[in-house]
């Protein structure tokens, strides 16, 4: 696919792995729009890279998608590529903690029905352009679960599923749907998990500048199911060995519900 002049939203853009895919894309010619929750992390990202225009908007909740879709239909006419990788991860050890329907719910509003909501809002703009992308951030959790976090690796097969499903059903129109499924990547969200339970990942994290280049590459070959690095290993290991696959993530889970 052509990699300049598109006019680009990334959900959860602020920071980690969305902001390190605005750097990378902005240096191809691309408009670039981030969205957050977090306004004061939009206005920090947009000093560091002042051709970012921000959104502040809330995807788990359906007003907010609402408001953000009719914004970008109305201020950027030429949008034609969406990034949906705003995530949530969160840690439930199941027998201490049973139910937290608030924060259960929060995730998975976030990772799959806000994900959902903004995609086929934006479906109608985006099949009026003559070349539209669609890239969702799923994970490799999708295919090998890490029992530690089971909503969000819920979650991840969900977008996998859905990237599956709707690539299909857009075959005939001008829209692209790419997925791509990472392993450990050294962010917040991986930095968080390791300052709650005091566990360090036994597997070496990629870092999203890095990343970020493996998603355009993967982009530009029309690799609709990036897997980059570990990623791509599992996903083999596993299709081939699923017990070797699921029993490499188990003991990492099995140290950190201890810690829970
Ligand atoms: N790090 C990894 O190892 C890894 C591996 C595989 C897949 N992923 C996926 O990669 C994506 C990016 O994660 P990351 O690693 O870069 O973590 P991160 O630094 O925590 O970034 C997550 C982003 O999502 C935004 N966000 C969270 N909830 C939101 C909501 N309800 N509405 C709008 N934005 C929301 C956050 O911004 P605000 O707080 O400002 O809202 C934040 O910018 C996620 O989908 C994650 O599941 C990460």
């Amino acid at each position: 696919m052509n990699l300049s002049n598109n006019t680009i939203l990334i959900t959860g853009g602020a920071g980690g792995i969305g902001l390190a895919l605005a750097e990378e894309l902005l240096k191809y010619g691309n408009k670039i729009i981030i969205s957050g929750r977090n306004f004061e992390k939009l206005r920090q990202a947009q000093n560091k890279f002042p051709a970012l225009e921000i959104i502040q908007c809330d995807i788990s909740k359906e007003d907010d998608v609402k408001k953000m879709v009719q914004e970008i239909q109305q201020k950027f006419p030429d949008f034609n590529f969406l990034i949906n990788n705003a995530g949530l991860m969160k840690m439930w050890n199941i027998q201490k903690e049973p139910t937290n329907i608030k924060e259960q719910k929060e995730e998975i509003l976030t990772n799959i029905f806000g994900t959902f909501q903004l995609t086929q809002s934006l479906i109608p703009h985006l099949s009026k352009q003559k070349q539209s992308t669609i890239l969702n951030v799923s994970s490799v959790l999708a295919f090998v679960p890490m029992s530690a976090t089971p909503i969000y690796n819920a979650t991840k097969a969900a977008i996998h599923s859905q990237s599956i499903s709707i690539r299909q059903q857009l075959q005939n129109t001008s829209i692209k749907v790419f997925e791509v499924l990472p392993a450990s990547i050294e962010t917040q969200m991986t930095t968080d998990m390791e300052k709650i339970t005091g566990i360090q990942n036994n597997s070496p994290k990629m870092l999203p500048d890095k990343l970020a280049m493996l998603i355009v590459k993967g982009l530009q070959n029309n690799t609709f199911e990036i897997r980059p690095g570990m990623a791509n290993m599992l996903y083999h290991i596993h299709r081939l060995f699923p017990s070797l696959a699921q029993n490499i993530l188990r003991k990492q889970s099995e140290k950190i519900l201890s810690k829970l």
